[in-house]
């Protein structure tokens, strides 16, 4: 029953209507004396207007000014010289290259009559409570660009993707293809943060000015790449620490290559574009045909890099990751890759499985080499028929031995790869991409499948939905291990080859999205080589990622903490294995447990040669994992210690309603007996009080603080004592909110 008062309000209201649209106004507003848009989501407004000349002119993006009146109409900029004309000053949302533009288009074409010239103005718009499309038009001719936006109140962040149609009667070739332009307030000083590495080294920060000029983060590699991916931040002045002060930041959702310019004008104008790469691009377009961008989803915060990324963490784990029956925990996964290679079979996988499930295992993974002639890395990709010799009996024993010991079964897969030394290939040569009568440059003894091919796609998806279906499989390691090379296509006319970049990683999605449509209850990871394709486009189709190649602890500490900047912990796949590993180092098993559990734990050791200690320690920390994984995994992270200090980290996670909490810290190597400093903690509530509870499975009698019950206050003023001593050192905290 609702009562007399309520209904007297709805009345209020009725009679009132500015009263309730400004206690609560539309997301997305159209003010047409002015001509202005506004975009609320969260804490953020972005505003642009149609000015003038009929242009759309970014006009804020920033923290939230409801009162659309503080926005005057846009205007363009007036020419500066006869070397700058308005048009290149002017900061358009989505500007064609055309009428004396100077800065990063968003869009270049090629008619068929050889005119270049593109001059996008305002036809309409529509919206549709959190979405809007503003349709652009060429001043004459026309080409038509619908420009999507999509606000999501939660998260503040706002998704931009055009869509570009040729409404003339001739083909044209669209060579320059973003989503967006984005501009941070106008200005010097700004920083920028990006991602780079390469094969076992993803994932490594970097920080630096802006200046003049155009910094381009791209991938040219057919994939999302090691060598960037695609994310950016900026912050004002660089003094904006971890918790505190502006960022703007972004991340392209698109697997395939991709392009980001990050550009100052010299103007003071920092704009960032991102998209298709236009290197090597030219995708045309019939009458009536239309080519859609990735998205590109943009955020921004006063609360430093540290609220950036939990933004981003959140917002993929309730707008990207695939949770139609909600977010499902990461089980602790065993994979065989580390252990046996490529020399797997029956009895030696039944062995693994029987360890793996004695220490608290939930997911046991079979890796490479289970099928054709997989016998190293020179044979058997294409082939995807059980080997006979290692599984004479199929699958089926090894997956009944797996779920009897109370685990679920994945299996590793690379779909698109194809080794010259397989039936596959020997039956089909024109399968590989390739350019006509030169050379195909292998990499690891593979070449590509052309995905872009229909008959290609279908066959992959195929042989992947019987396997699922004939087999019990939980999950598919789903592996990617070269980048392109020779991207030929030349079974289609020359001038439709070069759409082998969209159609491949188009047909790449469409094969994931019938797979899990088909079997709803199948969890894919995303890996390549490590983490080269990971990205918001691949990872609306997967549940987790393989972070990298690269397992050594302490290596991973730099290569996790970068990962997080944009993804969160949720997907970051880590292994404990066995040492010595990379680089030569060996590190205790408690550290390198402690490491992997700052994303999703797994194990990658070969359980066969462990002691028995090992295994005591392992089911410990397997156990005590489990009693923070849904913190870990689906919490907000703070990074504890700054990306350059690779003497001494720490990550604290904090639950949802902050009743737990959980804190690791790892010191490389102590020097002149020096004590670390208290380490404050961030997220608690300050009024509760917690128990705090230190694990590393080390018996650490002079420890402080050891078992105690603290404020939110004191951990988060004063902070943790920390007990970290010698070389290669670790330990956890688990805080759990009590009553008094
Ligand atoms: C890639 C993956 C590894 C493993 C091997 C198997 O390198 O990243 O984890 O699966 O392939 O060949």
């Amino acid at each position: 029953m609702k009562s007399a008062p309520f209904f007297a309000f709805l009345l209020f209201l009725a009679a009132f209507p500015a009263f309730s649209s400004a206690q609560n106004p539309a997301p997305i507003r159209y003010v047409e004396g002015r001509k202005i848009f506004f975009l609320e989501a969260g804490t953020v407004s972005y505003v642009f207007g149609i000015n003038e000349q009929g242009q759309l002119q970014h006009i804020y993006w920033g923290g939230r000014v409801s009162r659309d009146a503080d926005f005057p109409a846009a205007q363009s900029s007036a020419d500066w010289s006869s070397f700058d004309l308005g048009s290149t000053i002017t900061p358009q949302e989505y500007p064609g290259w055309g009428g004396g533009l100077y800065v990063e288009p968003c869009l270049k074409v090629t008619y068929s009559d050889g005119n270049r010239d593109l001059v996008l103005h305002y036809a309409e718009h529509h919206i549709d409570g959190n979405s809007l499309t503003v349709t652009l038009k060429d001043m004459e001719r026309s080409l038509f660009v619908q420009l999507r936006y999509t606000v999501y109140p939660q998260s503040g962040i706002i998704r931009r993707e055009s869509v570009i149609e040729n409404r003339t009667d001739q083909p044209l070739v669209v060579e320059n293809a973003q989503s967006a332009a984005l501009y941070v307030p106008r200005g010097d000083g700004y920083r920028l943060r990006y991602l780079s590495g390469r094969w076992a080294g993803e994932w490594q920060l970097n920080q630096e000015p802006v200046h003049t000029g155009v910094k381009i983060l791209e991938s040219r590699r057919g994939s999302t790449s090691h060598q960037t991916n695609p994310w950016f931040a900026l912050d004002r002045d660089g003094n904006s620490d971890s918790e505190h002060g502006p960022v703007w930041f972004g991340a392209l959702g698109w697997s395939g290559s991709w392009r980001m310019s990050i550009e100052e004008t010299p103007h003071q104008q920092v704009r960032v574009t991102g998209g298709f790469n236009p290197f090597d691009f030219g995708y045309s377009l019939a009458p009536g045909e239309k080519l859609e961008t990735p998205a590109f989803y943009a955020g921004y915060t006063d609360q430093g890099i540290g609220e950036a990324s939990r933004i981003l963490h959140q917002f993929e784990r309730t707008e990207i990751l695939p949770n139609g029956s909600g977010l499902r925990t990461r089980p602790v996964l065993y994979n065989s890759w580390e252990a046996t290679e490529f020399n797997v079979d029956e009895p030696g996988q039944r062995a693994l499985a029987e360890k793996a499930a004695s220490v608290g295992v939930e997911r046991f993974v079979m890796d490479d080499g289970w099928f054709g002639r997989r016998n190293n890395d020179r044979a058997g990709l294409g082939d995807w028929y059980v080997n006979p010799k290692k599984f004479p009996n199929g699958l089926g024993p090894l997956i009944a031995r797996v779920h009897q010991l109370g685990m679920d079964f994945g299996l590793w897969v690379e779909p698109e790869m194809v080794n010259p030394d397989s039936d596959l290939y020997r039956k089909h040569p024109d399968w590989a991409m390739h350019f006509e009568g030169r050379p195909r440059s292998e990499a690891r003894h593979q070449l590509l499948l052309n995905l872009a091919r229909n008959d290609v796609r279908d066959y992959v998806f195929n042989w992947l939905d019987e396997l699922v279906t004939k087999n019990d499989i939980a999950f598919l390691k789903w592996d990617y291990n070269r980048n392109w090379s020779e991207p030929g296509w030349p079974e289609v006319p020359v001038d439709q080859q070069k759409k082998i970049y969209v159609r491949y990683t188009q047909n790449l999605y469409d094969i994931l999205d019938r797979l899990r449509k088909k079997h709803p209850k199948l969890e894919i990871e995303s890996c390549s080589g490590g983490g080269g394709r990971i990205d918001l486009g691949i990872l609306r189709r997967v549940e987790q990622a393989w972070t990298s190649d690269n397992t050594e602890a302490f290596d991973r500490l730099t290569i996790q903490q970068g990962f997080t900047y944009p993804y969160t912990p949720h997907i970051m796949m880590a292994w404990v294995t066995d040492v010595p590993n990379l680089n030569g180092r060996s590190v205790p098993l408690q550290y390198r447990f402690l490491v992997a559990m700052q994303g999703s734990l797994a194990i990658g050791a070969n359980l066969t040669k462990w002691q028995q200690e090992d295994f005591t320690l392992a089911k410990d920390m397997v156990a005590y994992y489990k009693s923070i994984r849904e913190t870990v995994q689906n919490g907000s992270l703070y990074r504890l210690t700054p990306p350059d200090d690779s003497n001494f980290k720490a990550s604290q996670y904090v639950s949802p309603d902050q009743s737990q909490s959980v804190v690791f810290a790892f010191l490389h190597s102590q020097q002149f007996a020096r004590m670390l400093p208290a380490l404050p903690l961030h997220g608690l509530d300050e009024k509760s009080t917690y128990s705090v509870t230190r694990f590393d499975g080390k018996e650490r009698p002079d420890a402080t603080p050891g078992a105690a019950k603290l404020s939110g206050a004191y951990l988060m003023n004063h902070g943790l004592d920390l007990p970290l001593k010698g070389d290669y050192d670790a330990t956890s905290f688990k805080l759990e909110r009590v009553t008094e």
